[in-house]
């Protein structure tokens, strides 16, 4: 017993990089997301928009922990919230109350009514999945009927619930048969349009698709006479967070859920990525003026402090009549250290004008983007972004076919610190998503300098000059 005592002290000791590597490789599991870069890369400080590696060289980070951290490593509100609970309340069980917890689903269940002037009720987990696997226990609940619509191209999580509506079979592959796995439909990816259309004169024929589905019941969806489809709810996420930041153009929303209200389907909209001002909204679904009937959060809500995630649905689905105690639970949810600060959070969300800020530096960084793909046609195929949710398309020379390879060049080359910004040494650690894994997701802090976004568009470059020379 002694000698695994000693044995664990010294592994609390290491220091040693190789050794720690040469730890994580034998005693973590590798069945998480870690093993994405080889070596493994280690982060040993964070401060305002930069992770620090050991040696000290800081890394400007443009993914801010896919977008959970959006409110800056290290925000002292938040931070002094949770320290705050620490020595007032930290551990509660989840069948007593405690004020944060109830202010916290008052000022969300509010919010959403001076929005969407629906009346509602706000219901806390600790994860994404978590909120996605209770958000599709009410629509069961409440429709008694287990199908579901989602987008290819979408991302819910990983538990096995979020799994079958999560789009890539890869996550699904190795854990048997999804009975309930959703309907996958096109997301409108107008840059590789799927029906091939371009968008100046498409009409919106993916929703004329989509709504072709209904046109009679030996499209399968739909049973005329009862007036019924056997699809309960389409999950969305209003700009494809994983799937490659990809924004929807402004009317189709609108048209899809003039489809789902005719068919009596209802509309769950997934903000665990988006949410929160990511997309320059407090949801990222009122850039386009339909009104869910579920919302999911989760991430930035804590600024990726002490997780929680939630869900807020029309009083109609959710009331404890229809959703009695007990529908649901897990030890942590609703816990105070994760309520505290996500209050605080949504009151700093209240006092600052996060809409403006992140429109007015969304935009400046946007123009830099495009400036840069106008300089490198042959390396970035397309841009876009809105409010502070930005893509850059990685592409072959022709602008179109993507370039997987490049983007992983330009990324690990990123996480090797040895940029030089101004004559200083600095890393930058970004994220890759899209259908075809070359896309960089950027997701800045929200406290971003513009000097600090001019830092970043100079990295890129250098990037982009170092691994692709060959292309400028
Ligand atoms: C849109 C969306 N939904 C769900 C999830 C799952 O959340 P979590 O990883 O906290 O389980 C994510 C995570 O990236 C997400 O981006």
């Amino acid at each position: 017993m002694s000698s695994i005592i000693n044995d664990l002290e010294q592994t609390a000791l290491v220091t040693d990089e190789q050794e720690l590597l040469s730890l994580e490789s034998k005693y973590c599991s590798w069945g998480d997301t870690v093993h994405y870069l080889d070596p493994p890369k280690i982060f040993e400080r964070a401060e305002g928009n930069y992770l620090y590696d050991r040696e000290g060289i800081p890394y400007l980070d443009l993914q801010m922990w896919y977008s959970a951290a959006s409110f800056g490593y290290g925000n002292q509100r938040l931070n002094n919230a949770l320290k705050n609970q620490i020595d007032k309340l930290p551990q509660l069980a989840c069948q007593y109350l405690h004020p944060e917890k109830v202010e916290l689903a008052a000022t969300i269940a509010r919010l959403n009514e001076s929005k969407f002037g629906l009346e509602g009720r706000v219901h806390f987990n600790v994860g994404g999945a978590q909120a996605i696997e209770d958000s599709l226990k009410i629509v069961r609940n409440a429709t008694g009927k287990n199908l579901v619509f989602a987008f290819m191209g979408g991302y819910h999580g990983r538990t096995l619930g979020a799994s079958a509506i999560t789009s890539s079979y890869r996550y699904r592959r190795r854990y048997g048969h999804f009975s309930d796995r959703a309907h996958f439909v096109p997301f409108p990816y107008c840059f590789r349009c799927p029906y091939g259309k371009k968008r100046e004169d498409c009409g919106l024929y993916c929703v004329d698709q989509f709504a072709k589905n209904f046109e009679t019941e030996y499209n399968s969806f739909w049973d005329a006479k009862a007036g019924e489809s056997e699809f309960s709810a389409f999950y969305v996420e209003p700009i494809q967070a994983t799937g490659g930041y990809v924004i929807p153009p402004p009317e189709y929303f609108p048209a899809l859920k003039k489809i789902l209200d005719e068919r009596n389907i209802l509309l769950v909209d997934d903000e665990i990525q988006m949410g929160f001002y990511r997309a320059g909204k407090f949801w990222a679904i009122e850039n386009f003026g339909v009104e869910p009937d579920i919302i999911v959060f989760g991430k930035a809500l804590t600024n990726g402090l002490n997780p929680l995630s939630g869900l807020w649905a029309r009083e109609d689905l959710i009331s404890p009549e229809v959703f009695p105690p007990g529908s649901t639970h897990s030890t942590f949810s609703a816990n105070p250290l994760g309520t505290a600060v996500g209050l605080e959070a949504v009151r700093m969300m209240e006092d600052k004008d996060y809409e403006t800020i992140t429109a007015r530096k969304g935009a400046y960084f946007l123009a830099q983007i495009r400036d840069l793909q106008r300089r490198y046609p042959k390396v970035i195929g397309d841009t876009d972004g809105l409010g502070m949710a930005l893509r850059i398309e990685i592409c072959q020379e022709d602008g179109y076919e993507p370039d997987r390879e490049l983007t992983d060049l330009i990324f690990t080359q990123g996480i090797r610190g040895d940029l030089d910004a101004c004559g200083r040494r600095m890393g930058l650690v970004l994220d890759i998503g899209g259908y075809y894994k070359n896309v960089f997701t950027l997701a800045p802090c929200f406290d971003m300098t513009e000097e600090e976004i001019d830092i970043s568009v100079e990295l890129l470059e250098q990037l982009i000059r170092r691994c692709a020379p060959e292309r400028i």
